[in-house]
């Protein structure tokens, strides 16, 4: 059609481009998380020295902290390749054991969403981790007989948002280390935002960048979010990232002076305005806001703790008197 001729043409995945873009290729630009980088750079020079593969390792804690980030850099400080797949992908004992007979010596298997597996992947895992190798069970019935593979040499780096659902028996064979990796302070979160406008191009100065990595929920993956959403709303009002701007995308999209959205917002609303400030079961908060309890435990509860909004005590989730005052805030402000 004549009017397409004249459009920019659109440039695919752009989303993932940009992904890929920001996420840190080197130890120096992955910021913060000291205490789990100076273990790794231990594990991993003593390994890579003694030369053999390093020990298998767990990431744990909530979405966007960088787990996925820290699996890509473990492979590249051990020069080796990173195969990477899901628990949910792992459906049947046969897709595990070609992903772990096609691997190259030293390479490191990254397991996302690990707390996914099944049991009876898990009893092939466990082998394959302690003992590098890999029991097969041919034929059924009276006639089936097990035979042994010797696997390569292999370093696993499993990732998951709920250390609570793996069994003790997997915990306990990542002998290299488990790590949980924590929130991000506002500097943090500036420094990481700082590169992220270089890597795309844009000024902005540093009580933007601040304005911007006080509402990212402590989250690396959240602040990058935040900051290219404000680049559209900039570039659509042909200026530069003033805190104008960013004020009005926040606006846009219900992001609060604390970073919370609608979404965590409904949560604290629900225990204060219909449990009376609980305590309330998961199942009966996923039931009034409409949210999985996997969503609510796994991403909006562990922020709201963090700010001390929320407490989870054995009878239920209870609102703080924190959460009561700032939904009250925001009451006052919105009137
Ligand atoms: N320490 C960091 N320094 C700089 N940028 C980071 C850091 N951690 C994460 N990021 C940014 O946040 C994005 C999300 O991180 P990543 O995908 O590693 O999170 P994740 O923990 O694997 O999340 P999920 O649980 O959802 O898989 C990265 O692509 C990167 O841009
Ligand atoms: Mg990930």
């Amino acid at each position: 059609m004549a009017e397409n001729t004249t459009q920019t043409p659109i440039k695919r995945d752009e989303a993932s481009n940009l992904d890929q873009a920001l996420r840190p290729q080197t130890w120096e630009n992955y910021v913060g998380q000291e205490k789990i980088k100076e273990n790794l750079r231990i594990l991993l020079t003593a390994a890579k020295e003694r030369g053999h593969a390093a020990e298998h390792v767990l990431l744990y804690g909530p979405p966007g902290l960088g787990k996925t980030t820290l699996a890509h850099l473990i492979a590249k400080t051990l020069g080796t390749n990173m195969r990477g797949t899901s628990g949910p992908a792992i459906e049947r004992v046969g897709d595990l054991a070609a992903i772990l007979t096609n691997l190259s010596p030293g390479d490191v298997l990254f397991i996302d969403e690990i707390h996914r597996l099944s049991k009876t992947i898990e009893e092939v895992l466990y082998p394959a981790m302690e003992s590098g190798v890999l029991d097969i069970i041919i034929g059924k019935g009276p006639s089936a007989r097990t035979v042994q593979l010797d696997l390569p040499p292999f370093t696993l780096v499993a990732a998951t948002t709920r250390i609570s659902m793996l069994s003790a028996p997997l915990r306990s064979r990542f002998s290299g280390g488990t790590f949980r990796l924590e929130f991000y302070s506002s500097s943090e979160i500036a420094l990481i935002l700082e590169h992220s406008t270089t890597t795309l191009g844009i000024s902005a100065d540093a009580d933007t960048i601040m304005a911007i990595a006080e509402r990212s929920r402590a989250t690396p993956r959240t602040a990058n979010y935040l900051l290219k959403r404000c680049r559209d709303m900039a570039q659509l009002a042909s200026c530069d990232l003033t805190t104008d701007i960013i004020s009005k995308t926040f606006t846009l999209l219900g992001v609060d002076n604390l970073g919370l959205n609608a979404q965590d917002r409904a949560v604290l609303e629900v225990i204060i305005e219909k449990f009376n400030g609980g305590p309330v079961g998961l199942n009966t908060i996923a039931a009034a806001t409409g949210e999985e309890q996997a969503t609510i435990e796994d991403v909006i509860e562990p922020y709201l703790i963090r700010l001390g909004l929320l407490e989870r005590t054995p009878r239920g989730r209870v609102a703080s008197s924190d959460g009561y005052k700032h939904l009250q805030t925001l009451t006052i402000n919105s009137k």
